[in-house]
């Protein structure tokens, strides 16, 4: 049991299915009181009813009001896990850009805008970002989730070094493919980068808690992201060659 979840108020949204149920999954395990959020109300219910949870239902970024009210007063964590995987190029439509960007990163600044305040007055709060490893990289054949991942990932880490000597911890899960709809949705790029090396949701969230005992900020479910991550920001030609070589083996391969 890790000390520092048990008894917390816990937010998971995006938590009818994937990652976030088993982030919920995991915390209510730990003793933690959790809120399931989903915009799917009958996934939400389901996860809350197996787990002893409160579902609240809806769009993530309008859930902080009542997931406060369910817990009696306080959120102590906070899962930024709803997330859309918006494929596509420069051409994908506005409305792919837009909703990317909602779901991706504008509803963690709401809930931060929500929760900072009466974080900073009890000296603490806990904000994890699922974020994705093409936040740290970038994946091919998906601008809209490379360009708003990486937006996820410059807020948690803003966040954190903002706030993390007045007690507030961050956390940025960044994995590969992990096997969830949203991998199964992927289509034929997700077939060729992340399938293969794709680990279960429940892996995420034993990284997350081993994350939060040892008290880190970047949390990697798949180890080689580091590796891949220092390679980019050593050499960026060469990386840049290297995932163009991606992009052209998924060409062929789509192409056939
Ligand atoms: N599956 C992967 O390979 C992978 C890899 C890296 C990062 N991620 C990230 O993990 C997070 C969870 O993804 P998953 O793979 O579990 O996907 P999933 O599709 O299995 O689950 C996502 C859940 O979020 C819900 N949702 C979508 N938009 C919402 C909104 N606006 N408000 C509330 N709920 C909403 C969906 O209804 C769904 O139940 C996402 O942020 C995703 O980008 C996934």
């Amino acid at each position: 049991m890790v000390e520092a979840v048990q008894d917390a108020g816990v937010v998971v949204t995006g938590a009818g299915g994937g990652i976030g149920a088993a982030l919920a999954r995991r915390f209510a395990a730990e003793g933690a009181r959790v809120v399931v959020n989903d915009l799917d109300a009958g996934r939400a219910k389901a996860v809350a009813d197996e787990i002893g949870g409160i579902a609240v239902p809806g769009d993530a970024s309008a859930v902080i009001t009542e997931a406060r009210d369910a817990l009696g007063g306080t959120v102590d964590v906070y899962c930024a896990n709803a997330g859309v995987a918006s494929g596509g190029s420069e051409a994908a439509d506005e409305a792919v850009w837009a909703l990317a960007w909602d779901v991706n990163v504008m509803a963690h600044v709401r809930a931060a805008h929500e929760l900072i305040p009466d974080w900073l007055e009890r000296g603490h709060g806990r904000f994890v970002s699922t974020v994705s490893a093409a936040g740290l990289l970038t994946m091919i054949g998906a601008a809209p989730y490379s360009v708003t991942k990486h937006g996820a990932y410059a807020f948690a880490e803003w966040l954190s070094l903002t706030y993390r000597h007045r007690g507030v911890k961050v956390h940025a899960i960044c994995p590969q493919g992990v096997r969830t709809d949203m991998l199964t949705a992927s289509g034929s790029a997700g077939e060729l980068v992340l399938a293969p090396t794709a680990i279960a949701p429940e892996d995420v969230a034993d990284a997350l808690f081993e994350g939060i005992e040892k008290d880190r900020f970047l949390i990697l479910p798949h180890p080689e992201v580091a590796g891949y991550y220092q390679a980019r920001a050593a050499e960026p030609d060469r990386w840049l060659r290297g995932m163009n070589r991606l992009q052209r083996q998924w060409e062929e391969g789509t192409a056939r």
